[in-house]
């Protein structure tokens, strides 16, 4: 008996798309997939960035395991245009702090998911994501959604082994473990070119401070340069275009904003999250890209943006980034509120620069073509009659006239 309608009902299972990270849960589905569903495994493994991930290897280890097919998929440019643009133009940000990085890559993975398992056959996809965490539901709600046709199945919710479990499972297996288990339970780390996460082991202690060995893509603040560094981000209606004065490809511009910013120790955030399926969890995050891509665009946005927009759009931003956390990606109020974004983002066009200096990153220039902006009338020297002052006191005696009126009715009483 499966409870939802794209669970597979294992008697059915023939080939099996994994998506496959190379690290010890997927390599230990991909022989347990074979060996319990008697099941052919076809691997896929998505690139957004991940910094480091030698990809040729996990091709040859999935390979090694006897997976019929092994892919890798470069979709680097398509998550950073059509995913963390559209995050950049809504300023996402889930709960305060966190920017989304891997709430936005599920959507991408899951649907790159399902064009590999039409392409080579498969009936069912099968994902690495435990039964506690938010990325079950981006994965799988994205499946049901486009591929009505496909199953899935999740062996980390089901199977009930530990980790010393799997590694034993490995051993027998031939498949090569990394550290072993003197090395104890490592950080669970999800990354790509937006930002890394850390979970785990004393992050589970609210009151443990971080240790220093989590960050391993941001330099502590305290070990930064001395000196700080000013960089310049330019934007064309909402998009990064330009970083330091030279045009680049989003891919590079977003990484290379990453490693300045890594540099100053800029982008780490501890973070309490309120996830989707009701628990609350804590999550070191390393975001050094984000810090400076999103400040600088909520900068030059506030400055073309009148006072009403200012005031409504960040209550939009906040529902956007909230679909997205909780894996309605493709929900049309996601799309609906983008005609907003893009609407608002048609002016967001100019420059902005920020200091970086031992984690901090401060806006310090603004120009825009569309800055509603006067410096003749923002001065406190005189405006030369386009501003009156002398108009100041009417409107002052209309726009608290409420105000005065209920003062009055409650003394009175
Ligand atoms: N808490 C973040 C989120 O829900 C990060 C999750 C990281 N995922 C992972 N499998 N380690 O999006």
């Amino acid at each position: 008996m499966t409870t939802s309608s794209y669970e597979a009902d294992p008697a059915q299972v023939r080939r099996v798309l994994l998506l496959y990270s190379g690290g010890l849960d997927t390599s230990v589905m991909l022989k347990w997939i074979q060996e319990k569903y008697d099941a052919e495994v076809v691997a896929l493994t998505v690139d957004l960035g991940q910094p480091g991930e030698d990809y040729e290897v996990i091709r040859g280890k999935a390979l090694e395991l006897g997976a019929i097919d092994a892919r890798i998929v470069d979709a680097r440019e398509e998550f950073a245009g059509e995913y963390v643009v559209p995050a950049i133009k809504a300023n996402a940000i889930y709960g305060l702090g966190y920017p989304l990085f891997t709430a936005l890559g599920r959507p991408l993975i899951a649907t790159k998911a399902v064009e590999i398992a039409r392409e080579t056959g498969c009936d069912t996809i099968a994902h690495g994501c435990t039964g506690k965490g938010n990325d079950q539901v981006r994965i799988e709600a994205t499946i049901a959604t486009v591929a009505p046709e496909l199953k899935v199945i999740a062996p980390v919710r089901s199977w009930q082994m530990g980790r010393e479990e799997e590694i034993a499972y490995a051993r027998e297996h031939g498949i090569k473990v990394k550290g072993g288990t003197e090395m104890g339970v490592p950080y669970s780390i999800d990354d790509n070119l937006w930002g890394r996460s850390s979970e785990g082991r004393w992050i589970e202690d609210l009151d443990h401070a971080p240790e220093d060995d989590v960050f391993q893509l941001v330099t502590r603040p305290e070990d930064a340069p001395d000196e700080a560094e000013v960089v310049t981000l330019e934007f064309e209606r909402g998009v990064p275009v330009a970083l330091n004065g030279s045009r680049l490809a989003l891919v590079e511009l977003l990484e290379q904003a990453g490693a300045i910013g890594a540099r100053h120790g800029v982008g780490i955030v501890d973070h309490i999250e309120d996830r989707i399926v009701g628990l609350k969890v804590r999550d070191i995050y390393e975001v050094p890209a984000a810090a400076i891509v999103l400040t600088a665009h909520q900068e030059l946005e506030k400055l073309v943006c009148t006072i009403h927009q200012n005031q409504l759009k960040p209550v939009l931003d906040q529902k956007w980034a909230y679909l997205v956390y909780a894996g309605l990606w493709l929900e049309p109020l996601r799309s609906d509120l983008d005609a907003y974004m893009e609407a608002a983002n048609e002016q967001v066009t100019g420059e902005i620069g920020l200091k970086l200096y031992k984690g901090s990153v401060r806006v310090i220039t603004r120009s825009s073509p569309n800055a509603v902006y006067d410096a003749q009338l923002a001065t406190f020297a005189e405006s030369g009659g386009l501003f009156s002052q002398a108009a100041s006191p009417g409107f002052i005696e209309l726009w608290s006239l409420q105000s005065r009126m209920a003062w009055r009715i409650r003394q009175g009483r």
